[in-house]
């Protein structure tokens, strides 16, 4: 079956401040939905997709750290439940959310941790990774307990950002905040 393009939650809806709950059954529906979130997440030119950003309150993400449009290798990783077990150091990268369109800042984070998860099989992994995997695995764990990178962006940033930020958030609705894009060729 042919992946769909999932609407996006954007800054406002609900499900995007919301701790999701942790898959229990890895299944035909699960692989399915997986293989929606990463089509839209290439769709989207992302380099990260968390379930709620879809809609779905399912701790999953999927992530491709070294994907371009303009380099065509696809190296999609599925993340389900994850955990970090322990990160180290400190990195400032600039940030972006498909969440939060055309907005971007600087977040600083640990810049290697290791961290455990499922995959789409059902069996547990752990790896270490630095750098710029690091910090995409941690901008998408943080959707998984509702948080978002602008809650950790420095408070001159974030005072900046303010109007931009109730621009994105207007078109809530009863905690509904949703767009549908068209696919891409
Ligand atoms: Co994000």
């Amino acid at each position: 079956m042919k992946p769909r393009l999932l609407p996006i939650r954007i800054l406002g809806d609900e499900i995007l401040r919301r701790k999701l709950q942790e898959v229990k059954t890895f299944d035909a529906e699960l692989r399915d939905f997986v293989a929606d979130l990463t089509h839209t997440m290439y769709e989207r030119d992302g380099v990260g997709l968390a379930a709620n950003q879809v809609g779905k309150d399912l701790r999953i993400f999927v992530m491709d750290a070294t994907w371009t449009r303009d380099h065509k290798g696809k190296n999609p990783r599925v993340m389900i439940n994850p955990v970090i077990e322990e990160s180290s150091g400190e990195s400032v990268n600039e940030e972006g959310c498909i969440s939060i369109p055309d907005l971007y800042a600087d977040v600083t984070r640990p810049s290697s941790i290791t961290y455990s998860y499922y995959d789409i099989e059902g069996n547990k992994h752990r790896e270490m990774v630095s750098g710029f995997p690091a910090i995409v695995f941690q901008h998408e764990y943080d959707h998984l307990d509702g948080i978002l990178f602008i809650d950790k962006i420095n408070s001159l940033t974030k005072l900046k950002l303010k109007r931009k930020l109730r621009e994105i958030e207007k078109s809530t609705v009863d905690g509904v905040n949703i767009r549908v894009y068209e696919e891409q060729d």
